[in-house]
């Protein structure tokens, strides 16, 4: 059986062929209005959510499938105390899929390792989003013809946003790709994914606090949010809201066919007047999302007519409960079942992360 917990569970030929499932469904709607007939998405929302959702519900009906769910965890029995884990237990009775988002880091590997169905990661806490990044690599497809060579400019919060974390997996796998991060100090782009993918592949990248000075490079501009909702302390918060808004006056020096992209919710950091502008993006990426999820639950159900390539999840060996994961938004802080777990990134420097979140120890 095959999950998306993190996009590099997809292999760059799986992404072609999503791509390519994902045009046909936009060109030939007709073709696979009943693809889905009775099987049954079932979309769990433990975290608010516009166009993850729906359109995770809309690939769906179209695909002549039905969806059950929530859209927030107080109408769900979590609000009761029920854990993750007996959560999906339950709904893989009723459903033949399951979709799920939650505010704790690692929350989807619960959900992966309890449920009876397949399980797509819509979003664990500030970790990995990889449907966003379907949605965000067909529109560089579909405006760049390819993914190579491309100058990827990533704007915002880089720390908590999730989305960036899963674009720069997949994007890092194609040739002579590079990236300009651009953020505040106290939000740059998580060190254990620059060492992990960037440094080990010696993929070039550089990080700065200046948008007006990066933008002239950029084929892609990717902004995003800052992500109040994982503050622990909201006077920070407030002193780097407005850190970034993209405006038509700093779009001037920007090359002629840089695309605009933004996982959207906006709140203020690209002014409306950029909407107008033939680069912005933003929009027909919540379309190709759509698409791209139809794609996906083609796949995971085995009903695109392909092989399955059971890449599997990473098989790592694990330490138990010898260390105890220091990040507040963990999984398991709150799942009270979970044992800590930890795999060895460098058992000679003594450096650990955990399974759930890939929060870094040094012991
Ligand atoms: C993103 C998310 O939920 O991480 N939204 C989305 O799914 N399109 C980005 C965000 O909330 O800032």
């Amino acid at each position: 059986m095959r999950n998306l917990l993190d996009i590099m569970d997809l292999s760059t030929d799986e992404l072609d062929s999503l791509i390519k499932t994902a045009l046909d469904i936009k060109d030939h709607p007709d073709k696979y209005a009943d693809a889905c007939k009775r099987k049954k998405l079932a979309t769990l929302f433990f975290e608010p959510s516009t166009r993850t959702r729906l359109s995770f519900e809309a690939a769906m009906y179209e695909l002549g499938g039905n969806v059950i769910g929530f859209s927030e965890s107080s109408s769900s029995s979590a609000a009761k105390g029920e854990s993750v884990a007996d959560t999906v237990k339950v709904v893989s009775n009723y459903a033949d899929i399951i979709a799920m988002r939650h505010p704790k880091d690692g929350a989807a590997l619960v959900a992966v390792r309890n449920a009876n169905v397949p399980v797509i990661n819509a979003g664990d806490g500030g970790h990995h989003h990889p449907t966003q990044t379907l949605a965000d690599l067909l529109t560089i497809y579909r405006e760049k013809g390819g993914f190579s060579g491309l100058t990827i400019g990533l704007c915002g919060d880089l720390k908590y946003g999730r989305t960036v974390h899963s674009l720069v997996y997949a994007m890092s796998r194609y040739e002579g790709v590079s990236f300009v991060f651009i953020s505040p100090e106290e939000l740059r782009f998580p060190r254990y994914i620059i060492d992990d993918v960037l440094e080990k592949n010696g993929i070039p990248y550089s990080e700065t606090s200046d948008l007006e000075e990066a933008i002239p490079k950029l084929d892609i501009l990717y902004m995003t949010r800052i992500q109040r909702e994982r503050f622990l302390d909201m006077n920070e918060y407030e002193r780097l809201k407005d850190s970034y808004i993209l405006t038509p006056e700093k779009l001037v020096s920007a090359k002629k066919d840089m695309a605009i992209l933004h996982p959207l919710p906006r709140v203020n950091e690209i002014s409306v007047a950029v909407d107008r502008d033939p680069r912005a993006k933003y929009f027909e990426q919540t379309l190709n999302g759509k698409y791209m999820r139809m794609a996906l639950i083609l796949k995971l159900l085995g009903l695109d007519g392909k092989p399955s390539d059971e890449a599997g999840d990473t098989v790592r060996d694990v330490i138990y409960d010898r260390f105890k994961c220091p990040n507040h938004r963990c999984i398991t802080t709150t799942e009270q079942e979970l044992r800590q777990e930890f795999y060895s990134v460098d058992e000679e420097k003594g450096i650990y992360r955990c399974v759930y979140c890939d929060t870094e120890i040094r012991k």
